[in-house]
């Protein structure tokens, strides 16, 4: 059986011939300086593609960027917590047509792990009937061939190695749907006890206005609200487990304070905020009696709940008529939504006894707001949707292009909100744009095509690329003083772009 302690990787070429340099020393002391080349950069749309993006990559091989250390170190540990979770499921078996086929099931993940500590080359997925497999080996195919895990994009060799997880389970008789993160997912919940109760005290009565306040009051109460349940739902996305498996409930605690002077503060590290423009943009919506917002979902758990407590504000107040949730349809970067998270979190909060030192006033405040959840499922203003396309290794540049049905699909809604840091990897190409890209060019396509719908990013930033900053300026002040800022979860960017909404959309 594999050893669960990963294995550092060696670093493969440089961008952009990718073949693995020579050893010899020149002497470069006539060249310019590094910082006064300017690069090709963005390289020109019909250039681009996914090995090469706009900017410069981020690869495993790159030790300055978060890539080296998750590819050489956080992806094998993650993948040894899995066998570690499989295996203590094993032991809970009787039948042994199901425990044999269970270690079959683990020693694909063994084997999944050679590849990953042996930097092995990206071989196609194994036709599992998935509907993403041709995606998935189109891809692999067209433009990663004997590529590795290191010299592949990041994104791309990270999406790769969940993509193989899910083969090693997808393969056999009785494990297809088996969920290696789910204790986790569930746990993050049940710590989350003071945060979830303080959330549901205040949002379990339906939202309304106090006594005699004039239309403009109302107005800038709602704006109020609607800025602080934003807040909330941002914030939420700095709980992702793939990064915080090891935190105290003490510091999960903290990273989850909702208070109103927590949100004041808090404000101040959003380093690209379209707060306002937001505001104004779901405001409209109501003088349309109501728009159609789609959220592409981030992580379960507590994550999902403080999204949902921003998608019920959203119905209550008349800004929205409809949600469209967007997850994943199986389990994908550790703490990502899928079905069975979704339809657990709202069946927990009304049937469930997960929080043993809760009052009655706190479970009953819980499951009234879970009753009015699963009662919007039922009369259609909430839907939960999982596209093949959610699961792939593309960036959402390719979206228009390989996903043709989902872009129409998305260009139907008011406002689509992408969450968390993945999502936000896959807007921008999960590349080295500079800081002060403005975030309607770094998405490309999503904003710039025929059709494209109002876009906004809600992320706490939690890995290395980072665009819609004023400045670079702000970016290079925070690499001198703050080492790690990007990787920290403490900042973040609520950025939007208005797209071409309305428009025709068009396929070449
Ligand atoms: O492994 C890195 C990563 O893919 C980063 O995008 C981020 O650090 C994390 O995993 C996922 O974050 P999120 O759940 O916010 O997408
Ligand atoms: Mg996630």
């Amino acid at each position: 059986m594999t050893s669960l302690q990963p294995n550092a990787v060696a670093p493969p070429s440089s961008e952009p011939s990718q073949s693995p340099p020579s050893k010899v020393t020149l002497s470069l002391g006539h060249l310019p300086k590094k910082q006064d080349i300017k690069g090709p950069w963005p390289r020109t749309p019909s250039r681009v593609d996914p090995n090469n993006p706009p900017w410069p990559a981020y690869r495993g091989y790159h030790e300055y960027s978060f890539a080296h250390a998750t590819m050489g170190v956080r992806l094998p540990t993650i993948l040894g917590k899995a066998i570690e979770d499989t295996m203590k499921t094993l032991n809970e078996q009787s039948s042994e047509e199901q425990v044999t086929d269970l270690l079959a099931c683990i020693e694909r993940m063994d084997g999944l792990m050679t590849d990953l500590s042996g930097n092995a080359k990206l071989r196609p997925i194994i036709d599992d009937a998935e509907a993403d497999v041709a995606l998935w080996n189109k891809a692999i195919a067209k433009y990663f061939q004997g590529k590795d895990f290191m010299s592949a994009p990041w994104l791309f060799a990270e999406a790769y190695k969940y993509r193989r997880l899910r083969e090693a389970f997808s393969v056999s008789k009785y494990w297809k749907d088996y969920d290696v993160f789910f204790r986790q997912k569930c746990d993050t919940f049940s710590r989350s006890a003071d945060a979830v109760f303080e959330l549901s005290m205040r949002f379990a009565e339906p939202f309304k206005h106090s006594g005699n306040l004039s239309d403009a009051e109302k107005l800038e109460a709602e704006r109020l609200m609607f800025l602080e349940l934003t807040q909330i739902c941002l914030w939420g996305n700095s709980t992702d487990l793939s990064l915080l498996i090891n935190m105290t409930e003490e510091q999960i605690k903290s990273l989850q304070s909702t208070g109103g002077d927590h949100l004041a503060a808090t404000e101040k590290n959003i380093l690209g905020n379209h707060l306002p423009q937001l505001w104004e943009t779901v405001k409209e919506l109501r003088a349309k009696t109501g728009g159609r917002i789609d959220f592409v979902l981030d992580n379960a758990g507590f994550e999902l709940y403080c999204d949902c407590v921003y998608a019920d504000f959203l119905i209550q107040s008349g800004l929205a008529k409809q949600i469209r949730f967007h997850g994943k349809r199986y389990p994908w970067f550790v703490s990502d939504v899928t079905k069975k998270d979704w339809e657990w979190l709202l069946n927990t909060m009304v049937y469930g006894y997960l929080f043993p030192k809760a009052t009655e006033q706190e479970r009953e405040s819980l499951r009234r707001m879970g009753v009015r959840w699963k009662q919007y499922e039922k009369e259609g203003k909430w839907v939960y949707e999982q596209h093949p396309f959610w699961c792939t290794g593309y960036t959402f540049w390719e979206l228009h292009g390989e996903a043709p049905d989902l872009f129409l699909h998305l260009s139907r809604s008011d406002l689509v909100i992408f969450k968390g840091d993945l999502n936000h990897r896959k807007l921008t190409y999960d590349c080295a744009a500079p800081a002060s890209t403005p975030f309607d060019v770094a998405i490309g396509p999503m904003a710039n095509a025929a059709g494209a719908p109002k876009v906004c990013s809600m992320r706490t930033i939690k890995s290395d690329v980072v665009v819609g900053l004023e400045s670079d300026e702000l970016a290079e002040r925070l690499d001198g003083e703050e080492p790690g800022w990007k990787i920290s979860g403490k900042y973040a960017v609520v950025l939007l772009s208005e797209g071409r909404p309305g428009e025709k959309v068009r396929f070449a």
